[in-house]
């Protein structure tokens, strides 16, 4: 009986350790690249627990990569604020560090016990689902469980809670997504890009959550910046300066990062209201990434000895594990740790294809001191922002997709897919953005080549990374005709979006005017943009239909303070099976930014605090 009883603990308390994904990650098929459970489980003392009153969860709770059965949860529940400072290499070394003495210490016997559950109710009486999983230092104290056997297209309510104890977390909510060939009327999603902490407060995120607007939220990427404080920003003036106060290189710097953004108290609203579809753009590793390396690491021997003896591929691997124990995200493929790209479907309404631009597999990017090298080469056939494993899959994704019916095709990238002239800012000799889609012309021509031979329409283009706002007709320019007015012979259309704060590519202290003379140039010199806004900080929503889709920008007026206001500055329709926007553009008005062929008077929006309205005030 005893030894049954013990058998049955053991059973328990081994699934409760891989039961947290974050000991698998990044790897579950490459022990040297993820923690070996058996020696964190030898170690482990499970007979003396911390103190429950002694732990926090310090971080909310977050929910993502929602399936029609299952979701992921995450929290992070810890003896201290703190994050880990071991440095855990790949040959698993892992010493604990103590924070009050400033060294390193024995590692903890003690892990932390969590029960998690999934209830159909927000006041947490019927639970559907349920389970236990442990967590410790060698993972910074983070925890992600998958929780399966929910119902499709239905919303939930999940809460964690340290073992045998009422200290337990805030509650999150989420939606799972319809079964494949479901028939659904209606879906929504919020798109994020470019939370930059020291340029302001991160209220794009905690309005969506206020107003409860959408069903998921994606986000395309620089969820963290990997800066030091002091290269720009005004961080220390409003009490958001970088922490660690330098680059990003550890393993250490990375989560404290990640910790430190979220504890921004409009992301953590965000996180608990939303299951989040996320992927990675360059600064979660490091500004200008690509597969070797990135603007600030040359990866010779002087730029090893100056980054402090982290290489580039450990970099990588830090920032890499950093953001999988932080971010509600599915590994999708066990057998390749950085494979971010994977695929949403939502009912026979629409496919969401989220794209890795930057870090899996892209040939060299402009580094700042080579400009003009990669402007010479970018038109090589040769040349992926993808890489060819990806690529296939993504051009097999679109075909799929199509041929399953689904309505639409939304994809995630990163970069700004659309041609952009912008010799304005960046000068005659190098007009275009070479470490976008400008710099990898094949990869483009590519993609198009597989819409137009295929006859795939319903195409809808996400673009983050560029810190403002350019919505286009999709088409490929050169090679298809186009007409810029009625926008007939383009295949889809393009929502380029803003940033939650990051400033704006002509500067952060841009006024009006100056914003709008950009916005009027960029959309007078480039035939397929058809709006811009080179202003405003903010996001968008996208509500999808049968009959069409609808895109909503909102511009935030300040993010020096936290504030709930917002300016709803642009709306535009793409209707099934026109593949192009809808005329007259955002019905003939915007609110501020350039209409094409539209003279826009320079706009300045007063807040009426009576009835929280916005008018234009000169
Ligand atoms: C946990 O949070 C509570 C409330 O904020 C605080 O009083 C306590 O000191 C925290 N405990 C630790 C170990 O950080
Ligand atoms: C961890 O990394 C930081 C920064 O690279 C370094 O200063 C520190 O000495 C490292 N600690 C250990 C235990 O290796
Ligand atoms: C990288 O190498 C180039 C070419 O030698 C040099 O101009 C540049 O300053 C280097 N950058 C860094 C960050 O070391
Ligand atoms: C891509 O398409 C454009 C437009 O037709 C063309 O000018 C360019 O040469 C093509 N490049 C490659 C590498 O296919
Ligand atoms: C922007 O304005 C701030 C505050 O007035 C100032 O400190 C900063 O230097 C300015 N930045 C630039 C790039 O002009
Ligand atoms: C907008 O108007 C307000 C109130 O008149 C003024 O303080 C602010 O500087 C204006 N903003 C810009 C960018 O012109
Ligand atoms: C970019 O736009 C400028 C201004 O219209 C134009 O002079 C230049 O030829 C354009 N460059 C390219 C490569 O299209
Ligand atoms: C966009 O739509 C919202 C309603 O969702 C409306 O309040 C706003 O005025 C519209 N903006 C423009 C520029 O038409």
């Amino acid at each position: 009986m005893l030894f049954t009883r013990l058998l049955g603990f053991a059973a328990v308390a081994s699934a409760a350790w891989s039961g947290n994904l974050n000991y698998r990650s990044p790897s579950h098929h490459h022990p040297g690249l993820g923690i070996a459970i058996h020696k964190v489980v030898k170690r482990s003392d499970i007979s003396s627990p911390f103190d429950p009153a002694k732990l926090n969860f310090t971080h909310g709770v977050a929910s993502g990569d929602p399936y029609p059965e299952s979701i992921i949860l995450w929290t992070r529940v810890a003896p201290t604020m703190d994050n880990d400072k071991s440095n855990v290499t790949v040959t698993g070394f892992v010493p604990l560090y103590n924070h009050d003495t400033d060294e390193y210490v024995a590692l903890s016997k003690s892990p932390v016990c969590v029960d998690w559950a999934v209830y159909v109710d927000k006041e947490l009486r019927r639970a559907v689902t349920h389970g236990t999983a442990y967590t410790s230092s060698d993972i910074d104290y983070t925890v992600k469980v998958e929780a399966d056997g929910l119902s499709p297209y239905t919303t939930y309510h999940y809460q964690f809670a340290v073992c045998g104890s009422s200290n337990s977390s805030p509650v999150g909510r989420f939606k799972t997504t319809p079964r494949k060939d479901d028939k659904v009327n209606s879906g929504s999603i919020a798109v994020f890009s470019c939370a930059n902490h020291p340029f302001g407060f991160f209220n794009a995120y905690g309005n969506v959550a206020r107003k409860d607007s959408v069903d998921w939220v994606v986000h395309l990427g620089d969820y963290v910046y990997e800066y030091k404080e002091g290269d720009y920003g005004w961080g220390w003036a409003i009490g958001r300066a970088h922490q660690p106060n330098k680059e990003a290189y550890s393993l250490y710097d990375y989560r404290r990062r990640h910790a430190q953004y979220k504890s921004d108290l409009d992301l953590q609203h965000n996180h608990r209201q939303f299951a989040w579809i996320p992927v990675w753009d360059d600064h979660e590793v490091g500004d200008n990434q690509y597969r070797d390396g990135s603007s600030l690491l040359n990866n010779t021997e002087d730029s090893f000895i100056k980054d402090g003896g982290v290489s580039v591929d450990q970099r990588k691997m830090n920032a890499v594990r950093a953001y999988f124990e932080w971010m509600p995200i599915r590994q999708v493929d066990m057998d390749d740790n950085l494979r971010i790209w994977r695929s949403f479907s939502i009912g026979s309404l629409f496919d969401l294809i989220m794209l890795d631009t930057r870090q899996y597999d892209r040939s060299i990017t402009d580094l700042y001191w080579n400009t003009d090298y990669v402007h010479a080469i970018s038109n090589d056939a040769g040349r992926s922002l993808m890489g060819s494993r990806q690529e296939n899959w993504f051009y097999n994704q679109l075909i799929k997709s199509n041929k399953r019916g689904a309505i639409w095709r939304i994809i995630g990238s990163q970069l700004v897919f659309s041609r952009l002239n912008a010799s304005l800012a960046l000068g005659p000799e190098n007009p275009f953005n070479y470490d976008g889609w400008d710099g990898y012309v094949s990869n483009r021509n590519r993609t198009f080549n597989v819409l137009y031979e295929n006859n795939i329409g319903n195409n809808i283009m996400l673009a983050g990374d560029i810190h403002s706002t350019f919505v286009s007709d999709l088409n490929w320019y050169g090679n298809k005709p186009y007409n810029p007015e009625t926008g007939e012979g383009s295949i889809g259309v393009e929502f380029g979006g803003s940033a939650v704060t990051s400033p704006s590519p002509l500067g952060p202290n841009l006024t009006f005017a100056q914003g709008q003379f950009a916005s009027e140039w960029v959309v007078g010199n480039n035939p397929t943009l058809q709006f811009s806004d080179i202003y405003y900080r903010g996001y968008y929503e996208l509500h999808i239909t049968h009959q069409e889709v609808n895109a909503k920008y909102f511009g935030m007026p300040s993010i020096l303070t936290r504030n709930p206001y917002e300016v709803p500055f642009a709306n535009f329709t793409v209707k099934n099976g026109e593949n192009k926007l809808s005329r007259p553009l955002s019905g003939g008005t915007v609110f501020n930014g350039a209409l094409k062929n539209k003279q826009t008077t320079q706009t300045n929006m007063t807040h009426n605090t009576e009835d929280n309205s916005w008018f234009i005030s000169n």
